[in-house]
């Protein structure tokens, strides 16, 4: 088999990168370890900011999202006592919008689909040669037989646990491990609020987040190790009522039926530089954000944006200018990113060090209570244009 663009992984990342190539006349073949209904129905992130809703509707992926999406002005940031609204129309111009990575995941198959692209799904042993000369990538596909894909260009789109990034020799590698973990549930109950809920507590980091007017979507900050089996359902919809506020000044945390638990570790990665000749890395392949700002899925969207334009550029006019300029370019909202979900973090989850948590409520107090502070977190959070 020959293709121009090699893609490894289906992930948001490697089938919004086929989209963007075919529709700039780049061939590509997608090659999946996982069945297309596993991937269709990954329980991730849920948050798009500005730029990928506007990039995801240039190129035909908008209907459903503004259909069936909801578009946020902003975020309640909130500890024990207050809760404040962060505007971010009103501060930084610029709206979010709530629509499940799962329904992102759902368009760009349907999209892909009745496009005719080729994606193979539940491959295995996939592995990727001669990427500095003339790239292939061998794998066994879903009956057991061994195959070769020939491509100018391989883009790695597989994830953190994907062989991409570990084909790109001597990489510098950046990583931070946090000493907790996120609990999250999903609920067939209405979200108990409007917008999402950020708070600081002392017993620990809550969010309040949702997926539709009938589901909601919750964390809690919880030990690293934790057994998401071991709690009961009343102790996590306790622990949430503490720390989500539920009584202050009348407000209420509606508890239902809980479908979904499981238990994310956090941590930063980023991995450069983000190119090996012919191999390209997108997405999570390269850096790993903590989920506090939102930015995992949207940054991978950013890094395909980029990445589509370069390969369309050396495919199409032998052009390696933005090929060549990629990692470097990808890299400035890779860190900007990387500094912001760290920065949410360590402001909002607590340490146990009475210093500490001190200083996150006055950080916490300026943010809300400061239109400079509070424009640094609306421009992050509802993020930068694209090419930034
Ligand atoms: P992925 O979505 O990981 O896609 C990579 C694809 O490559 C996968 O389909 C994988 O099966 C495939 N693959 C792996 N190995 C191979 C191989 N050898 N060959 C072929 N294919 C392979 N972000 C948030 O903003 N908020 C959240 O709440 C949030 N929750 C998350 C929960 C979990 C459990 C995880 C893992 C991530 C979460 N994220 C969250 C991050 C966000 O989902 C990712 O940043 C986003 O999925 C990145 O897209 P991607 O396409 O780069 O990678
Ligand atoms: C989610 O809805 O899953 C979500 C929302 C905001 C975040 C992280 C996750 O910061």
């Amino acid at each position: 088999m020959r293709t121009q663009v090699a893609i490894i992984g289906a992930g948001p990342a490697g089938l919004l990168l086929s989209h963007l190539l075919a529709q700039g006349g780049v061939s590509s073949v997608v090659l999946e370890t996982r069945s297309e209904e596993y991937v269709a129905a990954r329980i991730r992130a849920g948050i798009l900011e500005h730029s990928s809703v506007e990039l995801l509707a240039s190129v035909g992926l908008g209907s459903r999202l503004r259909a069936e999406g909801d578009e946020h002005r902003g975020i309640y940031l909130q500890w024990p006592g207050e809760r404040h609204h962060l505007d971010f129309v009103d501060l930084a111009g610029r709206s979010v919008w709530v629509y499940g990575q799962t329904e992102v995941q759902k368009d760009l198959i349907a999209a892909r689909r009745a496009d005719d692209q080729e994606i193979h799904y539940e491959v295995s042993d996939v592995s990727l040669h001669d990427l500095a000369d003339s790239p292939y990538v061998t794998y066994t596909d879903k009956d057991g037989q061994s195959q070769r894909l020939d491509a100018a260009f391989v883009a790695g789109c597989d994830g953190s646990f994907g062989p991409s990034r570990a084909s790109i020799p001597s990489p510098k590698v950046h990583e931070k491990v946090y000493p907790y973990s996120w609990f999250g549930i999903l609920a067939d109950v209405a979200p108990s609020t409007d917008e999402l809920i950020y708070a600081w507590h002392p017993d620990g980091f809550a969010l309040h987040s949702m997926r539709s007017a009938t589901v909601s979507r919750l964390y809690l900050q919880v030990p690293n190790g934790t057994d998401p089996q071991s709690w009961s359902d009343d102790r996590i919809w306790d622990e949430l009522a503490t720390r989500l506020g539920h009584g202050q000044n009348g407000w209420k945390l509606n508890p239902g039926p809980i479908t979904d638990k499981s238990v994310l570790p956090m941590r930063s990665y980023v991995q450069t530089p983000m190119r090996h000749g012919n191999l390209f890395l997108a997405g999570d392949a390269a850096h790993i954000v903590p989920p506090t700002g939102a930015k995992g899925l949207n940054l991978a969207i950013a890094d395909v944006a980029l990445l589509s334009k370069a390969l369309i550029a050396q495919v199409k006019e032998k052009n390696p200018t933005l090929a060549d300029a990629y990692s470097d370019d990808a890299q400035r909202r890779v860190w900007r990113c990387t500094h912001f979900s760290w920065w949410m973090t360590t402001m909002l989850h607590t340490s146990g060090d009475p210093f500490d948590a001190e200083l996150q409520l006055s950080q916490l107090r300026w943010v809300a209570g400061s239109r400079a502070g509070a424009t640094g977190l609306a421009e992050n959070y509802a993020g930068l244009p694209l090419g930034y």
